[in-house]
């Protein structure tokens, strides 16, 4: 579904204006699709149908409680990575028998929770750390449920960012020390190892090396069952790309197909860990131009959102497409412009040489494609408040998060007494 199209000339996401929404809650503010999210969703576990699987959407894409919320009413569980992001999937009411946590430094007190919470699967990424889990449910009388974080060494072709399958990536455990690992588990009386995870990277464009990972991590699995271990789960990770622009990737059925086909013969429950594929295209962030300026190379359209709303463009050189919310009239010459924001930094840009219709102070634009890694990775940075977040459903909208207030920026600060008076 297209959440986001024109209607006589104005931009809606479903049946609500965004102009509408603007003149609510001001600018910028983050939006999302409750319908396109739930339908990617649908999509997914549809194709999954045939096999035993659990999708754990991945939450450090967008982490909101009503976002959450849209997953866990649907029957998903969720992929989390921190103390922080455990408490938020509980407080969203979230299945703790439905949560894989993984992440390289999980912390003791992490693991304390993870475990008092009875994660589903904790997704260890190194000897010690598998030590550590042991040591923690012996202290608490519990036993650990466990899948080791295999490092498949495949190339994911993305951002070396957001590669993490590579032979030098700090994730996961090569495969020759899963093979050495395994075994531990006889001396580890509160470890239970049952499954294998691997995620190789995001904004993955291709099948070919998630199939590529998912078979080498399969054969390990077998391996090890052969070996005497109870593998019931293979969790193979996100990592599936979104257009961005106009490019073609695989769909989500395809992808889904895919996987299947390398778990379904094993009888294994397959776990996947999506979080740019479900939300990513379901969400903009919509700015206000402020101000148009031209120098002698450059023509500047300065808007009210920045780096610190949507930092990817700064940090990965993203392309995220910037449309018109009052269309452009038509005949319009485009004119070739950096969208930039406010903040203090040459870095703070949203787009670069980029043909857009003419801009004007007080005009609408709306930043496509960040439902994902948009607001979960915003700062405070200059003292900017969080922007908003709305969520359209049909022809109504909600404000799921609230514009932080000036006073949320100094909240928990505190002046030592010696620097008080004057
Ligand atoms: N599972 C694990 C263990 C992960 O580390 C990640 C993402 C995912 C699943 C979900 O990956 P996805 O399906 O969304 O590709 N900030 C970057 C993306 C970082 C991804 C980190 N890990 C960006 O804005 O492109």
């Amino acid at each position: 579904m297209h959440a986001f199209h024109y209607e006589q000339g104005t931009l809606c996401c479903e049946a609500v204006p965004l102009a509408v929404i603007a003149q609510a809650v001001g600018t910028p503010f983050y939006l999302y699709s409750y319908t396109a999210i739930r339908q990617q969703y649908l999509t997914l576990d549809q194709a999954l149908q045939p096999i035993p699987h659990l999708i754990c959407f991945a939450m450090k894409a967008c982490s909101n409680q009503a976002i959450l919320k849209v997953f866990i009413r649907e029957g998903a569980g969720l992929d989390i990575l921190t103390g922080g992001e455990l408490y938020r999937a509980l407080a969203a009411g979230a299945d703790p028998h439905k949560l894989v946590y993984a992440g390289v430094g999980k912390s003791r007190a992490e693991i304390t929770e993870a475990l008092r919470s009875d994660v589903l699967l904790l997704n260890v990424e190194s000897r010690q750390e598998l030590e550590a889990i042991d040591a923690i449910a012996a202290s608490l009388g519990k036993r650990a449920r466990v899948a080791l974080r295999v490092n498949p060494a495949v190339d994911p072709n993305t951002h070396p960012y957001i590669a993490t399958g590579l032979k030098q990536s700090k994730f996961g455990i090569e495969i020759a020390q899963v093979r050495e690992l395994a075994p531990m588990q006889a001396n580890l009386p509160r470890i239970e190892i049952i499954g294998l995870h691997c995620h190789i990277g995001s904004q993955i464009t291709q099948l070919s090396p998630l199939v590529e990972a998912a078979a080498k991590v399969a054969g390990l699995a077998q391996e090890l069952q052969d070996a005497g271990l109870d593998i019931r789960y293979l969790d193979l990770g996100g990592g599936l790309g979104i257009p961005y622009q106009e490019e073609q990737l695989p769909a989500l059925s395809d992808y889904a197909e895919a996987m299947r086909q390398v778990v379904a013969p094993l009888g294994y429950t397959l776990i996947l860990e999506p979080g740019r594929a479900l939300v990513g295209n379901a969400g903009a962030l919509v700015t206000r131009v402020l101000y148009t300026k031209q120098n002698a190379t450059r023509q500047f359209v300065v808007v009210d959102a920045a780096m610190n709303d949507l930092i990817r463009p700064s940090l990965y050189g993203s392309y995220h497409a910037i449309l018109p919310v009052e269309e452009a009239q038509a005949g319009a010459e485009p004119m070739v412009v950096d969208v930039v924001g406010p903040v203090c930094e040459s870095g703070d840009f949203l787009a670069r040489d980029r043909p857009l219709p003419p801009a004007y102070p007080g005009d609408l634009l709306a930043v496509m494609s960040a439902g994902a890694y948009g607001f979960s990775m915003a700062s405070n940075y200059n003292s900017r408040p969080l922007a908003p977040e709305v969520l359209v459903r049909g022809d109504e909208y909600f404000i799921i998060r609230e514009r932080q207030t000036y006073a949320d920026l100094i909240r928990g600060e505190k002046v030592p007494a010696f620097l008080e008076g004057a």
